[in-house]
């Protein structure tokens, strides 16, 4: 293992999915109540979909979620006149 030790708390952020968190943490409700304790690694919804949250059931796939934002299309587009035109984002 790399990094402070093997006990030493990391966070990932999967692209599209949930918080991978690894190592010694105490994971708490909202009442302060302790969750799972006995997880050494668990994932942490960031979609909002799951039905066990805080925990990641999946569900993100079904909903589509997505952290990684697809390409920007340009808000405005030329034409060969280079005349200002609206582009995708700015027709109604
Ligand atoms: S991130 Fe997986 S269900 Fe929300």
């Amino acid at each position: 293992m790399t990094g402070a030790g093997a006990g030493a708390p990391s966070v990932v952020a999967c692209p599209n999915g949930p918080l991978i968190v690894r190592g010694d943490v105490e994971i708490r409700d909202e009442r302060g109540e302790l969750l799972d304790p006995h997880r050494r690694t668990v994932a942490l919804c960031r979609c909002g979909a799951s039905a066990i949250r805080p925990f990641c059931d999946g569900s993100h796939k079904l909903t589509g979620f997505r952290t990684v934002r697809p390409e920007r299309e340009p808000a405005v587009v030329y034409d060969e006149l280079t005349r200002l035109e609206p582009g995708p984002r700015g027709r109604r």
